[in-house]
């Protein structure tokens, strides 16, 4: 751990001497320099905040720093020596220091709360929001940082992204404590991890929900993936792995992270005879599930107000993670109570129509394939799912999700996700060719999503479940380098009600 220190202006020397940091000093003196911030943003550069000059796929940081210096930067950090009059700390990789450097000069914010991570492919949003409510109900003043929204005490901060930028995640960690925050659940994305924007955050639990395809873009294959999300359970993050031993990888993991020296807890919603926390006599229902949280043999009697199999996994992370972390499982138990629904997951759309409406982020293989049987319950007749693939991401998931749909769904109707820079046409074509693998599948392919929406809720009958896939709580599109308004349950409900003809332009500019 990098030396603690009480919050406020760090002189820049002190930097070179962190653990982990190899640097060295160029350009002006560095003498009397202190810092207060660091941003890899030239547009947050001025007196006192640190430029890290980084490079990206897009743009190299170095370009800007004539610009943070201008704005009023003391001093930067580098990968190669600029020629401009200010100090200059000089890495091999600004990417890989980022984080330790920032979370010493915002004085190890990590250190002063409780911080549970969760990482894995599907999950993560949602055990957040459990988690959240958990350490709630255990007394805790909360923070959330995770895909759909940030919350610091229970107040929407902007949310950047999964897994907000070293620097970025430090202030924010900062701002956390600074508010009184005592604990707190993150997602840890893959990128998160291989971005090494996590690098210097110190977390009480890592919690790991379960892997299979997804971000093959991004990663070289499913190793350097499976490696991403492991990486996280090592004692030099973490304290403790709570690690969902059904799926392999997890199996996997917990292996690992034991050998690596890390305590470790086992979590098995289907009876896997190692763990340490178990769910027995689950009984799912439409809107509710209960099951009997066994931690170490204790029994504990739990409801969830989320429906899907999935959903109590995911609660029994939440209840294992929370439990090790010192939250008494009793206090957990009322905190899952009272979770009544996560944004874009399996949310109702109700306007008074005789069937059910669910709008749902699933955009992998897998999580079609969860949602699609946890909608099965739902209903005596159809399942109608609306669905498409996002453009310049994963390709090969495309047709494994054309599959899924036609297999598990009554009706497809395959439209556009965010087609970015692709042919919508082409992506499409790709979702078709794994529909046609399936006997008896029946799609109806229609590029416009707000038409193809119509067409799934005129073509349900009384008792039919519809199922709008893939974007969930986003109230955009992105089409070309566009990102236009649009928002699927305000299109739902506009199209059930025939109330806005604009439909998908979410009041006040987007943001639900
Ligand atoms: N434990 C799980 N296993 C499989 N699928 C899941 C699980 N939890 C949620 N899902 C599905 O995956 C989608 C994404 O869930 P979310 O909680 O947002 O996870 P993440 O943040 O990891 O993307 C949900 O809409 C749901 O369909
Ligand atoms: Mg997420």
């Amino acid at each position: 751990m990098t030396p603690s220190h009480v919050p406020g202006p760090v002189a820049l020397g002190d930097l070179l001497g962190l653990p982990g940091v190899d640097a060295r000093l160029a350009g002006a003196p560095a003498e009397g320099v202190r810092i207060i911030d660091v941003t890899h943003d030239s547009r947050q550069a001025g007196p006192g905040v640190l430029f890290a000059c980084r490079p990206g796929g897009r743009a190299d940081g170095h370009d800007f720093a004539p610009t943070a210096v201008a704005a009023g930067t003391p001093a930067l950090l580098v990968e190669r020596v600029i020629d401009l009059d200010v100090p200059q700390v000089i890495v091999p990789s600004v990417a890989r220091v980022l984080g330790p450097i920032a979370a010493h000069v915002h004085a190890d914010p990590s250190g002063h709360l409780k911080l549970l991570g969760i990482t894995g492919t599907n999950g993560k949003t949602t055990t957040g929001y459990l988690l959240e409510s958990v350490l709630a109900a255990g007394g805790h003043v909360t923070g959330l940082i995770g895909t759909v929204e940030t919350l610091i005490a229970g107040k929407a901060t902007e949310g950047i992204r999964t897994t907000p930028e070293a620097s970025d995640l430090q202030r924010l960690l900062r701002r956390m404590v600074d508010a009184g925050v005592t604990a707190a659940a993150m997602e840890v994305s893959s990128h998160g991890l291989a971005l090494a924007r996590v690098s210097g955050t110190r977390f009480t639990a890592a919690a790991f929900t379960n892997l299979s395809r997804d971000h093959l873009d991004f990663h070289p294959d499913l190793e350097a993936y499976e490696a991403a999300k492991a990486s996280l359970f090592t004692p030099g993050f973490a304290d403790l792995g709570v690690v969902n031993v059904d799926d392999p990888t997890g199996r996997k993991i917990s292996r690992q992270a034991a050998a690596a020296g890390l305590r470790v807890v086992r979590v098995s919603g289907r009876g896997h005879a190692d763990a340490e926390v178990h769910a027995r006599d689950i009984t799912l229902g439409p809107t509710r599930s209960a099951f009997t949280a066994l931690v170490r043999g204790r029994p504990f009697a739990v409801t969830i107000h989320l429906p899907g199999s999935f959903n109590v996994d995911n609660a029994l992370l939440a209840l294992a993670t929370a439990e090790a972390a010192g939250i008494d499982p009793e206090a957990a138990v009322d905190g899952l109570a009272d979770v009544t629904g996560v944004p874009g997951r399996m949310e109702r759309i109700d306007e008074g129509q005789p069937f059910t409406v669910l709008v749902d982020y699933a955009h992998t293989p897998d999580s079609v394939a969860s949602i699609l049987q946890a909608a099965r319950p739902l209903t005596r007749g159809r399942i109608i799912i609306v669905i498409g693939c996002g453009g310049e991401r994963d390709r090969g998931k495309r047709r494994l999700m054309g599959r899924q749909a036609v297999a598990l769904a009554e009706l497809a109707i395959f439209t556009n996700d965010n087609p970015r820079g692709e042919d919508p046409a082409a992506i499409l074509e790709a979702v078709v060719s794994g529909a046609r693998w399936v006997a008896g599948a029946r799609w109806t392919v229609e590029e416009d999503r707000r038409a193809a929406i119509g067409l799934a809720l005129d073509q349900a009958e009384p008792g039919d479940v519809v199922v709008i896939a893939g974007k969930g709580h986003e109230t955009y599109q992105e089409v070309g380098d566009q990102r236009l308004p649009f928002d699927d349950r305000a299109v739902a409900r506009a199209l059930l009600t025939g109330t806005n003809p604009v439909a998908g332009v979410t009041p006040a500019g987007g943001a639900r």
